[in-house]
């Protein structure tokens, strides 16, 4: 599971409603993953996710091993992803990997007997948050399609929005109003992704300006560690914050949603708004992540990668934040179109 854009949307369905079962019935899915293993290899920082993927499967009655620091493992002596992933398949069922590298998932499956799942790579992707966003919405919106979705703050470097958009747009009718800063617009890439879905779109960078006309909000935090240097954050930090102010212009019915942590851009005063959807969001995300675990620890062919007409190339990826660009011994695969490459790791776009 590197990209949810391996799944159908009736798959994304059947996980939806598999997750709302499970909040219904909890106890009867206590013992689903009895006798399974599931690994989490935290390369990177986390509190909700990795806490959530290990709740998710206690819950399910299965156990967990991994490690949160990579210091305290022998990726510090300087194993390769390769080696680490070829040796954690042979004790658990399942992999959970986070790690600061764009791709970094997608080049661990390639050596993996079991199943991997992205739960985030660098500024690229993190499939399980959409998922979780996706039962927020679902059960707080009622719907998935007609949206009109307002993304605000770092939509360069943040991976939960490139996620969400990508997968918004294959629901009928979802519209997009993008508030950034032009330092930190969404990457072209994406933006190719909504125009080939025929999404409407728009570039604003007033958040008062946008919000009126938004069904959700989903604000983000500015990814201070992706910047290449401490200036170049400093002049995007605060840019963006929502108060009860701005609010007074919001629908009534807007949901508010943001994968946290928070640093700034909301107020504390805003939790109290019944807007507020965030900590609920949390929530949903353990159910999401129970029905994902247990439908691929079930065996389901979900996930297969649906990334058609592979090839090796004498090129190298040129993205500074590539997983090539550290472990040289992942084979050079792009796909290739109009003159472009595209890195089958991290979607990096180079011109041949
Ligand atoms: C996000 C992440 O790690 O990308 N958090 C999360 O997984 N819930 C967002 C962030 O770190 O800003």
């Amino acid at each position: 599971m590197i990209d949810l854009d391996q799944l159908t949307v009736p798959e994304i369905e059947e996980l939806i409603h598999l997750a709302n079962d499970i909040r219904s019935n909890p106890w009867a899915y206590r013992e689903s993953c009895r006798g399974k293993i599931m690994a989490t290899l935290f390369y990177e920082p986390s509190t909700r996710t990795k806490m959530s993927f290990q709740t998710a499967m206690y819950r399910l009655g299965g156990e967990v091993i991994g490690f949160d620091n990579p210091g305290n493992s022998s990726v510090s002596k300087g194993e390769s992803l390769k080696d680490t992933i070829t040796v954690i398949g042979g004790y658990a069922d399942l992999i959970v990997i986070r790690n600061p590298w764009e791709g970094a998932a997608a080049a661990a499956s390639l050596y993996s007997g079991v199943p991997i799942i992205n739960a985030g790579d660098g500024g690229h992707l993190h499939p399980t948050q959409t998922l979780t966003d996706l039962v927020t919405l679902y059960n707080e919106k009622g719907r998935l399609d007609h949206l009109c979705i307002g993304l605000c703050g770092d939509l360069m470097y943040g991976r939960t929005v490139h996620s969400l958009i990508k997968t918004m747009t294959r629901f009928e009718g979802n519209s997009f109003v993008l508030i950034s800063t032009p330092e930190l617009a969404l990457p072209q890439y994406v933006k190719d992704i909504m125009d080939a879905a025929g999404c409407k779109y728009r570039e604003v960078s007033s958040l008062e300006e946008a919000i009126p006309s938004l069904d959700v909000l989903y604000m983000t935090r500015i990814q201070q560690e992706r910047f290449p240097s401490r200036e170049s954050y400093e002049s995007q930090k605060g840019v963006f914050v929502l108060d009860n102010k701005k609010l007074l212009a919001a629908k009534k019915d807007l949901k508010i949603l943001h994968p946290l942590p928070r640093v700034d851009e909301i107020e504390v005063s805003v939790d109290d708004d019944p807007r507020a959807t965030y900590f609920r969001q949390t929530v949903y995300g353990v159910y999401a992540r129970m029905a994902l675990i247990l439908t691929i620890l079930r065996g389901a062919n979900i996930g297969v990668p649906k990334k058609a007409k592979t090839s090796t190339h004498p090129y190298h990826c040129t993205n500074p934040r590539c997983i090539t660009q550290t472990e040289h011994y992942l084979p050079n695969l792009f796909t290739e179109a109009g003159g472009m490459i595209t890195c089958v790791y991290c979607d990096g776009r180079t011109l041949i």
